[in-house]
């Protein structure tokens, strides 16, 4: 069986993350793409010395040039600025706006037969984007977020209840903005609802920790947004397409009249399997949910049109 390849386009934080990830996973060969000369082509030989000494023998190569990402059976996108402190995700809608636009017209040129996974930020705008600039169908084109805001949600309740990761279960879904929406009924802690095990109050300071988790990692690192924990999430969706997993993850995906909404890329539920984002997955919000849902597509709603605005799109 011929390896896979994995383009992942823009070599900054989690351009290079993902990249050691894949090689350490035995994913396939990776294409580290960006605009800067020499910065891909230099993670690329780093990675490559390290493949003796992790024992893979994937190929990795840095590269400035688009027609090297040719037959990419998945591309990751990065490319774009991060968020400095004080700096909302929406706050990167214009210049982003107008670096997606040229990587997902080459995509379409080079990749067309790629699984593309957006993780550059607004993320629920730059999805879009890069979508409708594909004109890919709506399960090849996910956007990451909510594998990393469930994570971040499991990551609190396990350290809370002095559990492993592994013992909790729970789904963040919505706008990747801060008002995503923690879904407590999803929460649960060896099967027990995190209810019986957690006060209200504390689940709410919980939550909201979660919600501005990545500004909190902002307001710490200063230069920079969180990068191994976007890494590992875009992988996870990648090793479900690649293994046919079939594998339930909240994820970006254009709604069409699923929730009520129709056109429109917000975190739910998916499958990812061998066919993309074969399944959006509807499940009943309670009232509560349903209206932080609604709030958070508001908020979409708005960075969309601001994008458009910027584009000059109707
Ligand atoms: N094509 C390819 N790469 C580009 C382009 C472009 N047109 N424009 C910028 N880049 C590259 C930059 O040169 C940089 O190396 O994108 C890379 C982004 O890397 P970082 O600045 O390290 O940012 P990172 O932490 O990887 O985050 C990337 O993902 O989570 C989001 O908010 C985050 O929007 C940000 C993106």
């Amino acid at each position: 069986m011929a390896r896979k390849k994995i383009a992942l386009i823009g070599a900054g934080n989690i351009g290079g993350s993902m990249a050691h990830l894949c090689l350490l996973k035995g994913l396939g060969d990776v294409v580290l793409f960006d605009v800067i000369e020499g910065l891909p082509q230099g993670k690329a030989l780093d990675l490559s010395h390290a493949g003796p000494v992790e024992g893979f023998d994937g190929n990795v190569i840095g590269t400035n040039k688009y027609e090297d990402i040719e037959g990419a059976d998945v591309c990751i996108v990065t490319a774009g600025i991060a968020r400095k402190p004080g700096m909302s995700r929406d706050d990167l809608v214009g210049t982003n706006a107008k670096i997606i636009s040229s990587v997902a017209e080459n995509i379409k040129k080079h990749a067309p037969n790629s699984f593309v996974i957006v993780v550059t930020n607004p993320l629920d705008a730059m999805v879009t984007l890069t979508h409708r600039v594909t004109g890919f169908s709506r399960n090849r084109v996910v956007g990451q977020s909510g594998i990393l805001d469930s994570s971040r949600y499991r990551s609190f309740i396990a350290k809370e209840l002095n559990v492993s990761v592994n013992s909790v279960a729970a789904m963040v879904l919505g706008g990747h903005g801060d008002d995503m929406v923690p879904v407590r009924s999803t929460c649960l802690v060896g099967g027990v609802p995190v209810e019986k095990l957690i006060s209200p109050q504390r689940l709410a300071e919980i939550e909201k920790r979660v919600r501005n988790a990545g500004g909190e990692v902002v307001a710490l690192l200063k230069t920079g947004s969180a990068y191994f924990s976007p890494a590992s999430a875009a992988i996870r969706m990648t090793e479900a397409y690649f293994f046919d997993k079939k594998e339930i993850l909240p994820c970006a995906a254009l709604l069409e009249g699923e929730y009520g909404v129709n056109g429109y890329y917000f975190c739910v539920p998916v499958i990812i399997g061998a066919g993309g984002v074969e399944k959006v997955i509807d499940i009943n919000l309670n009232a509560a949910d349903k209206k932080a849902f609604d709030e958070s597509l508001n908020h979409v709603k708005d960075i969309v049109q601001a994008m458009n605005r910027i584009l000059g799109v109707s």
